[in-house]
């Protein structure tokens, strides 16, 4: 029994290894994989999308960029921690498709109707093209299982003292989506700093003997220099392939149920999710915020995709572009 989902990303490190765990475990059905503006530019988030998928071997899923900017006020790249492409440290290969001639949004909205069941939205970035989803096409919310979605945190930020980047980026999107009504689940930074990326996790990914290990160690060491640079962490945290594993596992992280507001107005706090885990608020406790996390059971999950990936035959590295997986028409 495969689960359909589909991704939305800015790749970024960690989205690298979020697309490949999604693309890797035989339990999930990536019906498409949208990209947003971000940790880097849309034209470099989607790029990268497209450049590991196509050294994953995967080239015949829909892929389509879709906001270029928050819904409101200027976009603001995570360069320090993801580089100048967004991806830095391997030297990746071009991307081997084009992306798709619809925008994210239109893609996503044309997968959600034409699936046979209710799709789970794995959002990895900020949450800009699901809010435009939801707003400019709810009637397919009945068809949206959950909004699993990495961002927030119960504790303090990455980017000001007390926002995380994903939803600093793009605070009313987040909002939006939070209080769409549909179930959200919440992976935060508070259960994604568990999950680091040792020295011996790197060493297990270069052990596998393949492009595709060898990259995921790259991608992991020069992830490190810049949580060192930036953080003083010793190891970095992988934030977003954990929304993915709680989606392929739901054993992997514990929840508990809490209110969740995105705080849109503070002088110091804008961006900040406000969770109420001791329901204070008297507010509706409809988002599952993650509290736990079953560090080894993650790991073991990852490696295995990206070994199962690694051992299939390589993608076509090189040549032109040629087109993407099918898109469905648009009068579906
Ligand atoms: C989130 O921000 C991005 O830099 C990562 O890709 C992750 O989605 C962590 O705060
Ligand atoms: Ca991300």
């Amino acid at each position: 029994m495969t689960h359909p989902v589909l991704i939305d990303c800015d790749p970024g490190h960690d989205d690298a290894l979020a697309l490949l765990l999604a693309v890797g475990d035989p339990r999930l059905r990536v019906l498409g994989v949208t990209t947003v503006a971000g940790n880097q530019t849309l034209d470099k988030t989607t790029r990268n999308a497209l450049r590991i998928l196509g050294l994953a071997g995967v080239a015949d899923l829909p892929v389509a960029a879709g906001c270029d900017r928050p819904l409101v006020g200027d976009l603001r790249v995570a360069g320090d921690i993801h580089g100048a492409s967004g991806l830095d440290g391997p030297d990746l290969d071009g991307p081997v498709a084009e992306p798709a001639d619809v925008h994210a949004v239109e893609l996503m909205r044309r997968l959600i109707v034409g699936s046979a069941e209710p799709v789970t939205l794995v959002a990895l970035g900020p949450l800009t093209n699901v809010a435009l989803l939801l707003r400019q096409h709810p009637e397919v919310a009945p068809r949206v299982h959950r909004v699993v979605f990495m961002g927030g945190s119960t504790e303090r930020g990455n980017t000001t003292p007390y926002g995380e980047f994903n939803i600093v980026t793009d605070p009313e999107a987040a909002d939006v989506v939070l209080r769409s009504g549909l179930p959200t689940t919440m992976i935060g930074l508070n259960v994604t700093h568990q999950a680091r990326a040792t020295a011996e996790i790197i060493a297990e990914f270069r052990g596998l003997g393949t492009r595709l290990g060898a990259v995921c160690a790259e991608l992991m060491t020069f992830f490190a220099s810049s949580y060192l640079r930036v953080f003083g962490f010793p190891d970095p945290p992988v934030h977003d392939p954990i929304a993915v594993a709680a989606v392929i596992d739901a054993s992997i992280v514990r929840t508990v149920a809490a209110p969740v507001a995105v705080e849109l107005a503070g002088t110091h706090t804008r961006g900040a999710t406000v969770v109420d885990l001791h329901g204070r608020t008297g507010g509706a406790a409809d988002t599952d915020v993650a509290v736990g996390l079953d560090v080894d059971a993650f790991w073991r999950l990852l490696m295995a995709a990206v070994r199962r990936l690694g051992a299939t035959p390589a993608a076509r590295t090189s040549g032109p572009a040629r087109s993407v997986g099918t898109v469905p028409p648009g009068t579906a």
